[in-house]
């Protein structure tokens, strides 16, 4: 898919943009805080309804405005998109697909798929557990609208439930109902889990083997707080789910949490069997977390039928021309977008078929 054209309206320093785009590379050029990362952030927001940096949605509100608006124009093999986010100081987030309002969060999904590699992206190898089931739960919500859709419900769950073993510490009441509902909705997402990161991890692996010249081995394990086999079914994990909330439940009451399912999940990166978060140079590092999202290129390419959008959001001055050349070379059919304060050190992408664009303080200007 192709990010043809954004139109912006008092987006964070932006008062007003309207900027066509090449299909195969643009380049975003400028010093610091001019308003790159903007860019970058206005089509991540258009794919997934949301900032990868705020949670707090009026945040991208020009200061002083009421209310921001975003139009990103996409053009896919299956069918167009024109995606419309209105976010005002005072009302609801206004999502719109085709002209047609969407009632729900969740609708947008799916509609322009991107993968995003920006300096944080780094915390997926060597921050905590948090950062990583962030990293699973929107990738997966990205191809499949059942598990965003699942992984509200789990944890609207599992809000009452830890309320529930808080409140009732000293009675202990039945929580059957609650453990049913908890190990249905858990079980779902530990399944996609499952799936995803074996996937993700035969790709991954391909990737880091053709980056380091087969020099290293990247593996990605599913580390479940749920025990179970590869060869598990549904049904299987539903019976260790149980049977693991059985044997906590006297810790769970004495804690008053839940102790057991897919919020306790953890994702282990192994490079030629170390673990990669206590063992790994920041250069593998790197490299496992860039192997890392050229794989998932790959998985939503196999998944939805045509490459999403590569936003590379500072990280290419940070790579050796090696990789570089790497990167470049093997994104051919991927729409890319890269931000850098320096395109001197892009070596990679001297070549004409592409456009670069100046930013400076909120205003965008093309180069020739
Ligand atoms: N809501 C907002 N309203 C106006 N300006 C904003 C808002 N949020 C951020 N900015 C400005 O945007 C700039 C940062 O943009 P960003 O795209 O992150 O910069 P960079 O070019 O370094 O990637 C800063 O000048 C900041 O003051
Ligand atoms: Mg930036």
């Amino acid at each position: 898919m192709i990010v043809e054209e954004i139109k912006a309206i008092n987006f964070r320093n932006y008062e007003e943009l309207n900027i066509q785009l090449h299909p195969r590379l643009n380049i975003f050029v400028g010093e610091n805080a001019q308003g790159k990362t903007n860019i970058i952030e206005m089509i991540y927001l258009s794919s997934m309804g949301k900032s990868f940096r705020t949670s707090k949605d009026q945040e991208m509100i020009k200061i002083n405005k009421s209310q921001s608006y975003t139009k990103v124009t996409v053009k896919k093999a299956s069918s167009d998109a024109i995606i419309e986010v209105r976010l005002d100081y005072l009302q609801k987030k206004k999502l719109k697909v085709n002209q047609i309002p969407l009632t729900k969060n969740g609708e947008l999904l799916g509609n322009l798929n991107v993968v995003i590699f920006a300096p944080d992206d780094l915390k997926i190898i060597k921050g905590g557990p948090v950062e990583r089931r962030k990293f699973i739960d929107n990738e997966i919500c990205q191809i499949y609208p059942k598990y965003y859709y699942t992984l509200n419900q789990y944890n609207r769950i599992l809000q009452q439930r830890n309320k529930l073993l808080k409140d009732y510490r000293n009675k202990k009441i039945d929580l059957e109902i609650w453990n049913q509902q908890l190990i249905e909705a858990g079980t779902t997402l530990i399944t996609y889990r499952k799936k995803f990161i074996k996937r993700i991890g035969i790709l991954a692996k391909l990737m880091h083997r053709k980056i380091t010249e087969e020099v290293e081995t990247l593996e990605i394990h599913y580390d479940s707080s749920v025990p179970f086999k590869e060869k598990d079914e549904r049904n299987e994990i539903i019976e260790s789910f149980a049977n693991e909330l059985k044997s906590y439940s006297d810790q769970e009451w004495r804690r008053g949490s839940t102790l057991v399912g897919p919020h306790r999940d953890e994702l282990i990166f192994k490079v030629n069997g170390l673990d990669v978060k206590n063992f790994g140079s920041q250069g593998q590092q790197r490299t496992a977390a860039l192997s890392l999202k050229l794989a998932e290129l790959e998985l939503i390419k196999g998944e939805v039928g045509e490459y999403p959008i590569l936003l590379l959001d500072d990280v290419m001055s940070e790579l050796d021309i090696k990789r570089q050349n790497y990167l470049i070379n093997n994104l051919k059919n991927v729409q890319t977008f890269i931000t850098t304060t320096m395109i001197e050190q892009l070596k990679a992408v001297y070549q004409d078929n592409r456009y670069v664009f100046n930013v400076e303080k909120g205003e965008i200007r093309k180069r020739d």
